[in-house]
């Protein structure tokens, strides 16, 4: 009998995490019964339906439909929803990604209806508990049955919590494995095309996400950094596909600005638009966990606007660094003037991860 299992996407950052594993898993149909479900957290066009579209994803099997609200609210529907697909197909293992509360709540519904769990994505700290995407991971990894870590840190994370070490796999970074694909996708015309829809020049502009409720949530904060990227954007062109969070607490005061038409605030950009882009600034601002990989991917400068990172590994081997608004003009000067250092690839981005994981469920008695 092939193995029942359910994959879990719920959030922007997950679907590139599903779409490699799911179809490297589907190539097995005499091992592996896969069933996608797509708990609903992220539901606009441009944060979820265009993703499985570039991602070639085909429609969930499930849909829960949560939508947004408090922690508590949205955590608490997707555990009524996928409890109720759990029980009608018992699956044999639910797989999880990364560290959105669709993460969370479905890997704690499945473990207490005693369905082993596996997390990839697993061992990741940012060691910082106002984080609500902290508490999801630490609970996550300490519940899963299997944990497939991206980088060694997260080994040596979960080990020094207590993690049994046959549980942990060294796979590497299954957002690399979509990276690497999507490219093939990205040839030069098509580059071309998207820096003109944007009226950008190769190397020559910054692209900026920022999203984290610790610096959109605060009106100060977000106040600050948009008159920040305002002056910047007179010296080199900003581009800032704008989050519906980031979106909701701007609510329109950057119409104040003194313009020159540089700053460019525009809607979330679909998967293979971002990255066509996010080859080729002169460097990237940023607070997602995902870009600060892309871009030790891609060996361009990132700065990350947080006081800490659950990937040091992009510090430590990759272009990444940390700023504050404190110091982000000494660090934006040190890239115009070309002064950044150079990164490395880390073990095992290679976009293989999926294969690897498969070759171990494969192997495995669940
Ligand atoms: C979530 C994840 C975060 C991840 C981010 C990527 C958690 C705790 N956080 O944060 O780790 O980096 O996704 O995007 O899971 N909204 C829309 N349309 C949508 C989705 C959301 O308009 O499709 C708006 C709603 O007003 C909502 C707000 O955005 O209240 C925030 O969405 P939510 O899913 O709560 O968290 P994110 O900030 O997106």
């Amino acid at each position: 009998m092939p193995m029942k299992v359910i994959l879990v996407a719920g959030a922007r950052p997950n679907f590139m995490k599903i779409a490699p594993l799911w179809s490297e898993i589907k190539r097995f149909p005499s091992y592996f019964e896969p069933v996608m479900l797509h708990t609903g957290q992220h539901y606009d066009y441009e944060m979820s339906k265009v993703f499985f579209e570039d991602l070639n994803l085909p429609e969930p099997d499930y849909f829960l439909g949560v939508g947004s609200g408090t922690h508590g609210e949205q955590t608490a529907r997707i555990m009524i929803e996928f409890e109720k697909v759990l029980q009608e197909e018992n699956p044999n293992l639910v797989v999880v990604f990364g560290d959105v509360n669709s993460t969370l709540g479905c890997s704690i519904t499945a473990k207490k209806l005693l369905i082993p769990v596996a997390h990839v994505e697993a061992g990741l700290r940012s060691f910082d508990m106002t984080m609500p995407e902290e508490i999801n991971r630490k609970v996550t990894d300490a519940i899963s049955d299997i944990l497939f870590t991206p980088s060694k840190d997260g080994d040596e994370n979960l080990i020094y919590e207590g993690v049994e070490r046959k549980k942990i796999h060294f796979v590497g970074n299954i957002m690399i494995d979509s990276l690497i694909s999507i490219l093939e996708r990205i040839d030069q015309s098509y580059e071309h095309r998207v820096l003109e829809k944007f009226g950008l020049q190769k190397g020559n502009f910054v692209l900026v996400t920022l999203h984290r409720p610790s610096n959109v949530d605060n009106k100060n904060n977000l106040w600050n950094m948009m008159n920040f990227l305002n002056a910047l954007s007179f010296r080199m062109p900003i581009l800032f596909p704008v989050h519906p969070r980031t979106k909701n607490n701007i609510n329109g005061f950057e119409k104040g600005f003194a313009s020159n038409g540089a700053f460019k605030i525009v809607e979330p950009l679909r998967y293979k638009e971002f990255v066509a882009l996010e080859k080729c600034p002169k460097f990237v601002l940023t607070d997602s966990g995902g870009i600060q990989e892309e871009t030790t991917y891609f060996n361009v400068p990132c700065l990350t606007l947080r006081s800490n990172t659950e990937r040091p590994i992009t510090i430590i081997q990759g272009t990444n660094e940390l700023v504050s608004v404190g110091n982000i003009q000494e660090k934006v000067e040190l890239i115009l003037s070309r002064n950044w250092k150079e990164g490395r690839m880390p073990e095992l981005w290679d976009g293989k991860t999926a294969k690897r994981i498969v070759d171990l469920l494969k192997g495995m008695e669940i």
